[in-house]
C-alpha cells in the first residue's frame, strides 16, 4: 500500500496531463482535417498524430503500472474506440472521390474555355477581317472607325446588354447575328451578318477570347 503510493505520488495530476496532451493532439487532428490537403498528408498527418496518442496513452499506462485486468479491459476498449473513431475519420476523409473529381472537371473544363481561343492573336483577326473599319478599339493600331460603336471596355458593356447573357455569349451573338441585338444610337443592318464564315474556328475563337478582355 505504501511503496504504491510512494511509486505514483501524483498519479491524478499525470491522468490530468494525459487529458490536456491527448485533448491537444486531437485539437491539431481537427485542424488538419479542416486544412484543404492532399489525401496522402492528411493520411500521415493523421496516422501521425494517432500514433502520437496511443504512444502517450502506453507511456502513462506502463507508467502507472497497474496490474489490473478490469483496468487493462476499460483501457484497451477505450484504445479500440479511439482506434474505430480514427478508421471512421480516415475512411470519411477519403470518401471524397465525387467531389474531388467534380473539381478537376471544372477545372479541365475552365482550361479547355480559355485554351480555345487565344486572345494575343485576336487584334490581327481584328484587323484582317476588317472589324477596324468601323470599330474603335484604342490598343488596336488603325482601329479607328466610327461608324460602330467604340469597343473599349466590351467586356463589362457587354454583360449588361441583354439580361441573363453574359459577355462572351453576348458577343458571339453580336458576330454571329448583328440584328438581335442593336446598339442604341446605331444603325441596323449595317455590320455584316456574314462575319464568322469568313474566318475559320480559331480566328473566331481568338478573336472572342480578345474581344471578352476588353
Ligand atoms: C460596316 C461596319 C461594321 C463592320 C465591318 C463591323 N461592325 Fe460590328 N457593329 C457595327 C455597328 C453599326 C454596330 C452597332 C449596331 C448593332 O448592334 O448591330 C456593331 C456592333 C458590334 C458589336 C456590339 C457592340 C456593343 O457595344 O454592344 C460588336 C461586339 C461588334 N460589332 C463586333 C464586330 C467585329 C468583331 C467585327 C469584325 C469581325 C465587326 N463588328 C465588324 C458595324 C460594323
Amino acid at each position: 500500500m505504501s511503496s504504491t503510493h510512494e511509486e505514483h505520488p501524483n498519479h491524478v495530476p499525470v491522468y490530468v496531463k494525459l487529458a490536456a496532451v491527448l485533448g491537444v493532439v486531437t485539437a491539431i487532428e481537427v485542424a488538419i482535417l479542416q486544412m484543404p490537403l492532399p489525401n496522402a498528408a492528411m493520411y500521415v498527418g493523421m496516422y501521425s498524430l494517432a500514433a502520437l496518442k496511443f504512444g502517450f496513452v502506453v507511456a502513462v499506462f506502463m507508467h502507472l503500472k497497474y496490474d489490473n485486468k478490469l483496468l487493462t479491459g476499460i483501457f484497451f476498449s477505450g484504445f479500440t474506440i479511439a482506434l474505430a473513431t480514427m478508421v471512421g475519420l480516415i475512411a470519411l476523409i477519403n470518401y471524397q472521390p465525387s467531389k474531388t473529381s467534380i473539381n478537376v472537371k471544372d477545372s479541365k473544363e475552365l482550361a479547355a474555355l480559355s485554351a480555345s481561343g487565344n486572345a494575343e492573336n485576336g487584334p490581327a483577326v481584328f484587323k484582317s477581317k476588317g472589324c477596324t473599319a468601323c470599330h474603335t478599339i484604342s490598343t488596336v493600331e488603325g482601329a479607328v472607325g466610327q461608324i460602330g460603336p467604340k469597343l473599349d471596355g466590351l467586356s463589362e458593356t457587354a454583360k449588361t446588354r441583354i439580361a441573363g447573357k453574359d459577355a462572351v455569349a453576348y458577343i458571339k451573338e453580336s458576330i454571329e447575328i448583328p440584328g438581335a441585338f442593336v446598339v442604341k444610337g446605331y444603325p441596323a443592318g449595317l455590320m455584316p451578318a456574314n462575319l464568322k464564315q469568313t474566318m475559320s474556328d480559331q480566328e473566331y475563337n481568338d478573336l472572342v477570347a480578345f474581344l471578352a478582355k476588353l
